[in-house]
């Protein structure tokens, strides 16, 4: 545990306790390989009630008892998860009326805002409290072989790479918590 997630951690205490309540989050990700579970499991981390949830996995628990949605889906070839994608416009009403956040998990931090802009219709997005691409990680021992080619000949990437951005994950929680 860092210092950055015990400063993040106060912060959220005390905006808490000046509001008498506690936001209760779920965090839904579509993942391939990991790194946004991982990132979706850091957030929660710095929450004081949050849950986090595979879009893959069926049983998405309800949002009834919850305050706060945050979605999360890793990008490949420029395009996010299919689950994210369905789940997204299945809900794009109840979304709306909750606070909600998105955010991105890849390699291309340069091409943040594209991915959001042509992934996600404006009509969620505008609903959004936050939307962040968080960085990523890139692991050649759980990519196939066409990954690794890709991953070489487009970005130039062979080795283990890890950008998830502890920083933005804080900037993206005090965003949601505003
Ligand atoms: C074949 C392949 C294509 C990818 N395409 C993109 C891309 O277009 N843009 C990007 O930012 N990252 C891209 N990435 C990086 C992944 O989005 C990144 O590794 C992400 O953190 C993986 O998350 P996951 O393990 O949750 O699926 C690609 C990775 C692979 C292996």
């Amino acid at each position: 545990m860092n210092s950055m997630y015990r400063q993040g951690r106060m912060k959220t205490d005390s905006v808490n306790e000046e509001r008498g309540a506690i936001m209760k989050t779920l965090i839904l990700y579509a993942t391939k390989h990991g790194a946004t579970r991982e990132i979706a499991q850091r957030i929660a981390d710095r929450m004081d009630d949050a849950a986090i949830h595979d879009l893959g996995q069926s049983n998405i628990p309800d949002f009834i008892g919850f305050d706060c949605i945050v979605v999360g889906s890793s990008i490949y070839a420029g395009m996010i998860r299919k689950e994210a994608k369905v789940f997204l416009s299945q809900n794009a009403d109840t979304l709306g009326n909750k606070k909600f956040g998105l955010f991105l998990s890849g390699m291309d931090a340069t091409r943040g805002k594209d991915f959001f802009d042509s992934n996600i219709p404006q009509s969620i997005l505008q609903n959004a409290k936050v939307t962040s691409f968080l960085g990523g990680i890139y692991d050649p021992q759980k990519a196939g072989l066409i990954e690794r080619f890709i991953m070489k000949a487009a970005a130039k990437q062979s080795k283990y790479t890890d950008t998830i951005d502890d920083g933005k994950i804080e900037e993206f929680i005090e965003a949601l918590q505003a």
